[in-house]
């Protein structure tokens, strides 16, 4: 039995790591590394694979201008970021349970993203091309595009 609940639990966790990466949360010291990046103005920000939300929690609790939206595939991860969300009462923070491969990207000043290099160049870089509006900011965790 519980080794059917941990299959059901760690299956969709695993398949979203060949989507873009597998769950690796940003080290809890680089958040703040974002306020040397992030402009204290109005600003839509959208985390691509949120996992439990931390990233997307932090910019929402530090940055109340902006309107954060956070993706994630796994639906577990999903779950855990938010009930998060609802828990911090963070009204400029949501949480969707999407595919950010087919999420339109347009509409967004700021994009967080935390994936594996291959799949960057070939899955997020024609998105970023096609759909990032002139000006707007990606900014991508460990690896260079
Ligand atoms: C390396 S983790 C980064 C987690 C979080 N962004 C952070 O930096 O702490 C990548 C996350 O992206 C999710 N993911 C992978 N492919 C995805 C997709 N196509 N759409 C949405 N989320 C995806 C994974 O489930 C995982 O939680």
């Amino acid at each position: 039995m519980w080794i059917f609940i941990a299959f059901l639990i760690l299956l969709p966790i695993a398949f979203a790591g060949l989507s873009l990466a597998p769950y690796v949360p940003t080290f809890p010291s680089d958040k703040k590394r974002l306020l040397d990046i992030l402009p204290n103005e109005e600003k839509k920000f959208l985390e691509v694979g949120c996992g439990l939300g931390d990233v997307s929690l932090w910019v929402a609790k530090n940055y109340p201008e902006y309107q954060v939206t956070a993706l994630e595939i796994a639906f577990p991860l999903y779950v855990v970021a938010k009930l998060r969300a609802i828990v911090s009462g963070q009204k400029n923070l949501t949480i969707l349970y999407k595919n950010a491969l087919k999420y339109d990207f347009s509409p967004y000043d700021i994009i967080y993203i935390y994936g594996l290099p291959e799949n960057m160049d070939k899955k997020i870089l024609p998105k970023y091309e096609q759909e990032m509006q002139t000006g707007s900011l990606l900014i991508s965790y460990v690896f260079t595009l």
